[in-house]
């Protein structure tokens, strides 16, 4: 997993919980690397589940719930730093289209060593899209929270229900979104 994805989640983490949070959390998961990511480098997506469970654990809030909104604000982070993504796609339903055919393909001539998802459109109307997420690295909550980010970046409110099947190989979440 791209070391951006560890800086962005313990800068989410101090954010929200305070510096010491983000030390206590390095400290208790052990974690491999030290816990001294860079934005280029490349770990193992065990350090990412560890540092989520300790957060969940010092917390005491859902380990889903914490992933969701870590995924919300890295939506501003994409914002900031990809913003034609948001523009080339003209509204939220085009973006998150995008994602598959466009977005990750972008990412990974970026990162040719990125592990990415795969994002199935089943249905599309006007006002509601149903996406199938697919991976090995089972984080349905954080696309439901880039889901949630990408839509506040549109100014648009949408409802979002996660529908969590097991697949064989890896694990997919069916997300239904629908326009407010
Ligand atoms: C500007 C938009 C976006 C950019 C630049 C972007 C970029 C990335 C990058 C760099 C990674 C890390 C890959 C790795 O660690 O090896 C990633 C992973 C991921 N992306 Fe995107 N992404 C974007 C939009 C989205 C959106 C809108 C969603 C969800 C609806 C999404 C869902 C995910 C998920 C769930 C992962 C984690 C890996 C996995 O599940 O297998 N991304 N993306």
């Amino acid at each position: 997993m791209k070391g951006m994805v560890f800086t962005e989640f313990l800068e989410f983490v101090g954010e929200r919980f305070g510096e010491d949070m983000v030390d206590d959390i390095i400290e208790v998961s052990a974690l491999p690397s030290g816990g001294a990511y860079t934005s280029v480098g490349t770990y193992s997506h065990g350090e990412m589940v560890s540092l989520c469970g300790a957060l969940a654990e010092r917390t005491q809030q859902p380990v889903g719930e914490l992933v969701r909104d870590f995924g919300d604000r890295l939506s501003d982070t994409f914002a900031r730093d990809f913003p034609d993504f948001f523009r080339r796609a003209g509204n939220l339903f085009d973006f998150l289209e995008s994602i598959e055919a466009h977005i990750h393909i972008e990412v990974l001539k970026l990162y040719p060593d990125a592990e990415l998802p795969s994002f199935v459109v089943e249905e599309r109307s006007a006002a509601r899209m149903v996406l199938l997420y697919t991976s090995p690295r089972k984080m349905g909550h954080l696309s439901e929270g880039l889901i949630l980010g990408s839509a506040r970046q549109y100014n648009v409110e949408v409802r979002v229900a996660l529908d969590e099947l097991d697949v064989n190989e890896g694990m997919s979440t069916r997300f239904v979104i629908e326009l407010a």
